[in-house]
């Protein structure tokens, strides 16, 4: 597509969703205004564009005072939110509390944080008899940076699906102090989870050498969470899987280099992993990017990643996995693989020792990226037996605390 033309698709996306969010609309004539792009669709553009666009000035684009102007109110005002019937899952109102978020103002918080700030903290010791608090969050993007604290388990983020609810941010390394922190949403609490809903980051894409500009979507740092029909759109780390034991299902996870990284101990079942590196010319046998990179540093670690059929595609050609520390663990089983993965799947990470403690296998999987012929020596052609552990919640121990996802 022609960038102006992108450029301008852009402009209407990000305004509408700034119409959305303007407290301005909340009692005017105008049409409540709808996302014109999903998305998945926004979060492929604004990766391809250079920061200047998600600027201030596109952010102040003065929309709502414009549309004022032009309906003058007739005396008939409507609220935006007449049509405003949001549907909470029933629960238990003896042990769960639910906070509603809506960016026209429609009910309790119009920001994610506030309603994560509303919520008491809890000592280590109540933990364990936490009640869950159910944050319903309204279609819309929300341009915050969230931050759960180590104080606050049991939230779920419950949005109304993951191309049209997202919480986006665009920290880099450099603008945050460091990758780790550059996450558009933090959750350092256990007992996480989220529910139809998108984490971007949406700082602008790196360059070749660009240095400092990893921009994370997610850092999902507590204990038993998990992640049900969500999106993690970035390019250079996006998720940050970084310690605990999570479940990720139906999930979509777009990114370039090491776009799934961190030391915890996952199962990914029915994900869609898509690259967005750079298209390689054909004949080039370059690489430009890594699904993973899992970081386990000592064998005594009990952490991996096990992706269990999920799909493999997008552009750009990009190993399985490159180890970021000697014992990282990745299993992938029952997966379809494009032809993006480069032949020899995997990668040492120009560390030859290694070759010895690394543990990379796949089972069964398909497609074009999955011939192993050309594989690296390392990695496994997993059999039943051993293929057996990573293959269904045992692996995280879900039989002990994962939930159904109606629950
Ligand atoms: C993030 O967006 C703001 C405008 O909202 C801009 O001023 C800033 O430079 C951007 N940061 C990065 C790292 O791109
Ligand atoms: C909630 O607690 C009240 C008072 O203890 C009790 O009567 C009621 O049955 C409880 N509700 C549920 C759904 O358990
Ligand atoms: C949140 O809003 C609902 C109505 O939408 C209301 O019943 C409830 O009391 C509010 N909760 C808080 C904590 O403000
Ligand atoms: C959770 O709710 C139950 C039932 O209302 C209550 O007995 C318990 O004290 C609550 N737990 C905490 C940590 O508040
Ligand atoms: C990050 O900061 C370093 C040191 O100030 C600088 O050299 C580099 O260009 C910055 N990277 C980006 C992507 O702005
Ligand atoms: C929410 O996620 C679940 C689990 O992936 C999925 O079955 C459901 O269709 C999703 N709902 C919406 C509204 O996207
Ligand atoms: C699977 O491989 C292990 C070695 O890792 C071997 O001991 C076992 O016999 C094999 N099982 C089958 C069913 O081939
Ligand atoms: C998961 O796999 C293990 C090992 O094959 C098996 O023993 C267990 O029954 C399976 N659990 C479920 C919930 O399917």
């Amino acid at each position: 597509m022609n960038p102006k033309i992108k450029y301008l698709s852009l402009t209407i996306a990000i305004s509408a969703i700034l119409i959305s969010s303007t407290r301005d609309l909340i009692t005017s004539t105008a049409p409540k205004p709808q996302l014109p792009y999903s998305l998945k669709y926004i979060a492929d553009v604004v990766l391809l564009l250079p920061s200047s666009i998600i600027s201030s000035p596109l952010i102040s684009f003065p929309f709502s005072r414009h549309h004022r102007k032009k309906r003058p109110d007739k005396g008939t005002t409507t609220s935006i939110c007449d049509d405003f019937h949001p549907q909470f899952p029933s629960v238990d109102p003896n042990t769960t509390t639910i906070l509603c978020v809506d960016p026209n103002g429609c009910c309790n918080f119009t920001t994610v944080q506030a309603a994560i700030d509303a919520i008491p903290t809890t000592s280590a010791a109540a933990a364990p008899t936490q009640n869950r608090t159910v944050i319903w969050i309204n279609s819309g993007l929300y341009y915050e940076k969230v931050v759960i604290p180590k104080t606050k388990p049991s939230i779920t983020l419950q949005g109304q699906g993951y191309l049209t609810t997202a919480i986006a941010w665009n920290n880099t390394a450099n603008s945050s102090g460091g990758t780790f922190y550059s996450g558009s949403l933090q959750v350092f609490s256990d007992n996480f989870i989220a529910k139809n809903i998108s984490f971007m980051n949406v700082a602008p894409i790196p360059k070749p050498g660009d240095v400092g500009a990893q921009a994370v979507a997610i850092r999902i740092s507590g204990d038993q969470a998990a992640f049900w029909g969500c999106g993690f759109f970035g390019a250079q780390d996006t998720l940050h899987d970084d310690k605990g034991r999570h479940y990720f299902k139906d999930c979509y996870i777009q990114g370039s280099i090491d776009f799934i990284f961190g030391n915890a101990k996952s199962l990914y079942e029915d994900c869609e992993l898509i690259s967005m590196a750079k298209p390689v010319a054909t004949g080039s046998r370059s690489i430009d990017g890594s699904v993973t990179a899992h970081g386990r540093a000592l064998k005594e670690e009990d952490t991996g990643f096990a992706f269990v059929n999920c799909k493999i595609g997008g552009t750009g050609r990009v190993w399985l996995g490159r180890a970021w520390r000697p014992f990282s663990r990745v299993v992938f089983a029952l997966t379809t693989m494009s032809d993006i993965i480069a032949p020899e799947g995997w990668n040492d990470f120009n560390d030859a020792t290694r070759d010895q403690t690394i543990y990379y296998g796949e089972y069964k999987c398909s497609g074009a990226g999955a011939d192993m012929s050309m594989r690296a020596s390392y990695v496994q052609r997993l059999n039943d037996t051993e293929a057996s552990n990573f293959l269904n919640v045992s692996f995280i121990s879900g039989n002990q605390w994962l939930q159904p996802f109606n629950n």
